[in-house]
């Protein structure tokens, strides 16, 4: 067929462009949907508790992906700044996954445990307080908008509609873990937890 023909005609050339870009889409997609590695969650990967949650949440609305990926790369420069690389199935229990490439600030995948919650705390009223050349921007509204336990119930229960393994049980404890908690205390509990359920792995796996 004469390229001339393809070009002249939208239909046609519509018709073609469906047909590469689905062929091309089944090759790479489907395999992704068979592979254990995948769709399971990787060694220590536990559904997040509701605050860990609601800190997962915060950290969508507020944007923090724009600058920072939760995403380490099997390279030695990063692996030795960051620990272990990442793999897919730290990422199950992440909707939206957050695996990113901008890279304004450092890499959160580890960040757990790196610093106390009081240097959190200090760090997002206003980062320029720790480190004077930050470019990162304040949220010092988190400190003083309560959680509600009623739109994570919803949610959790959209969750286990979607697979996510919690049991019942987790239902009595929201009201209560909410009550004394700003979103500024979800959002640290959630960081602070970053890459410390992992486990079985080291630097060189
Ligand atoms: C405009 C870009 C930008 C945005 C948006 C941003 N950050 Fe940052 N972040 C940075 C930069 C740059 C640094 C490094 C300097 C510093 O520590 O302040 C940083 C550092 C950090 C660190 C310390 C990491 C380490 O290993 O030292 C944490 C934790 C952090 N940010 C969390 C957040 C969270 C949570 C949000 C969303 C609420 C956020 N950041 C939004 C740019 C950003």
């Amino acid at each position: 067929m004469q390229h001339e023909t393809i070009e002249k005609n939208i239909n046609l050339m519509a018709v073609l462009i469906v047909l590469v870009v689905s062929f091309a889409g089944i090759i790479e997609i489907v395999p992704l949907m068979t592979q254990k590695e995948v769709r399971e969650p990787a060694p220590g990967i536990k559904p997040y508790t509701p605050l860990q949650q609601a800190g997962f949440d915060i950290y969508v609305r507020e944007g923090c992906s724009n600058c920072h990926s939760q995403m380490i790369r099997p390279f030695r420069s990063e692996v030795e700044r960051y620990g272990p690389y990442s793999v897919a199935g730290e990422s199950v229990y992440d909707r939206p996954f957050q695996w990113g490439s901008k890279r304004t600030g450092p890499d959160l995948a580890r960040v757990g445990g790196r610093y106390s919650d009081d240097w959190h705390r200090v760090h997002l009223m206003n980062p320029r307080n720790l480190v004077p050349e930050s470019n990162m921007p304040g949220y010092p509204w988190l400190l003083e908008n309560s959680l509600d336990p009623k739109l994570m119930e919803t949610k959790i229960k959209a969750l286990q509609m979607l697979g996510h393994p919690y049991s019942d049980d987790v239902f009595a404890t929201i009201e209560k873990d909410f009550a004394d908690k700003t979103e500024m205390d979800a959002l640290i509990i959630y960081l602070q937890h970053k890459g410390t359920n992992l486990t079985g792995r080291t630097r060189n796996d």
